[in-house]
């Protein structure tokens, strides 16, 4: 422990608490009582101002329907962004629903028509994919390169892939899986490309705050600002403060025209009321939590240091580009010349761990796999190790 005062350190055995990420391993993986390192939660108590909010409402004991004067959660939303990443946006800007998700697919709905192409830039968190589907439009891939200096947007390929008929872009700023933050010139050109293409821009900026000491978010809306009049962008303290199951995010529409379009067509499903739980701790987190976030921060960028180590010592064959924000680090382990279901079964039957098999990435996750380090350092020490030996195994039985 805890120079911070805060506790990342003790590890906690979520198994049994019907829990995605420690009791679901079985059904997806076929086998029980490996380490998890997949969903993307983490394996911490959430700030304890938060807790002992939560607290104060459970014991209060009466759970009837919370206030709909949002103009309160509105200001707190609209100050943290002004205050974590400058961006000066008006209360009214702000609206609520349960799941990014939900929202995501909600604006799909709202500023595309069925039929039309929805651009996605994979490798890329697996249910934009999905959305894009299920809601009868089609997906138009422009993948992200691979250079020199690490991963980045292919905006020449994008200015082809935005051909008539193609009506949105879908961004991911953090961008999961890869890890990259995007700078303020990539973030520009790309919504002057969007601007100039007449598509809306629907950008999920989830990860915004899980972002190391080395880069900096810039949201969207900031980097090209003319853009607002065709932008949605959706945050959430869910994966801040390890929130997820409390069902609490947030949209921010700069344009007038375009909030009200989000606010109806989330009105339409009565998607716009939060649960009373989630509400009290988005407010908690977004005016109690920055301590708890900043030792939060200061812990997972060690945990970096450690996987940037360890595979540099002890698995050199994985290829890892310096993760600049998110928890989720994706590991390329191409060198050993693996299909994924060969890689996936090493790292399940062989090292007894549970990471995301980076083909469900989509194009450029052949021989990835994800690998969530927001957990107790112990942990992941010892996740890495069973890695390492696994594949030392293999090494030494192929040798
Ligand atoms: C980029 C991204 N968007 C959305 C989500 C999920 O958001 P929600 O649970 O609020 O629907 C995740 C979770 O991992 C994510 O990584």
């Amino acid at each position: 422990m805890i120079s911070s005062g805060y506790d990342f350190d003790t590890r906690i055995d979520r198994s049994g608490t019907n829990c995605e990420k420690w009791d679901d391993i079985e059904s997806v993986f076929g086998k029980e009582g490996l380490m998890p390192f997949w969903v993307a939660d983490m394996d911490f108590k959430s700030a304890p101002e938060i807790v002992d909010t939560l607290r104060q409402k459970l014991e209060f004991g009466v759970f009837g329907y919370p206030t709909e004067q949002i103009g309160k959660y509105q200001a707190v939303v609209a100050n943290w962004e002004s205050k974590r990443h400058g961006w000066k946006i008006s209360p009214d800007d702000v609206g609520f629903m349960p799941g990014v998700i939900t929202g995501l697919s909600v604006a799909i709905c709202e500023f595309t028509e069925p039929g039309d192409g929805i651009v996605i830039q994979p490798p890329i968190y697996p249910p934009f994919f999905r959305e894009i589907r299920h809601n009868g439009r089609t997906v138009v891939e422009n993948p992200l390169m691979e250079t020199e200096n690490g991963y980045a947007m292919d905006l020449d390929n994008l200015r082809e892939a935005l051909k008539p008929g193609v009506s949105a872009l879908i961004l991911c700023s953090p961008h999961n899986p890869v890890s990259r933050v995007w700078g303020l010139q990539e973030l520009a050109e790309l919504g002057q490309i969007c601007l100039e293409r007449g598509v809306t821009v629907i950008c999920d900026e989830i990860h915004q705050d899980i972002v190391f000491s080395d880069a900096k978010h810039i949201p969207l809306s900031l980097a090209c600002p003319k853009l607002d009049e065709k932008l949605v962008t959706f945050i959430s303290p869910s994966k801040t403060f390890n929130l997820a199951g409390l069902r609490a995010s947030a949209w921010i529409a700069r344009d007038k025209k375009i909030a009200d379009r989000m606010r109806r067509a989330l009105n339409r499903f009565h998607l716009s009321g939060l649960n009373m739980f989630g509400l009290a701790a988005l407010e908690a987190a977004y005016t109690k939590g920055e301590a708890w976030l900043d030792a939060a921060l200061a812990y997972l960028e060690k945990n970096r240091g450690l996987v940037e180590r360890f595979i540099r010592e002890k698995m050199p064959r994985v290829k890892l580009r310096h993760p600049e924000g998110t928890y989720i680090f994706w590991l390329d382990f191409r060198d050993y010349g693996l299909k994924n279901p060969e890689l996936m079964d090493i790292l399940i039957n062989k090292a007894g761990v549970a990471l995301n098999d980076g083909a469900s990435f989509g194009e450029g996750g052949k021989g990835f796999v994800r690998l969530n380090v927001g957990c107790p350092r112990t942990q992941l020490e010892d996740g890495l190790k069973r890695i390492a030996e696994a594949f030392g195994n293999l090494e030494g039985n192929r040798s």
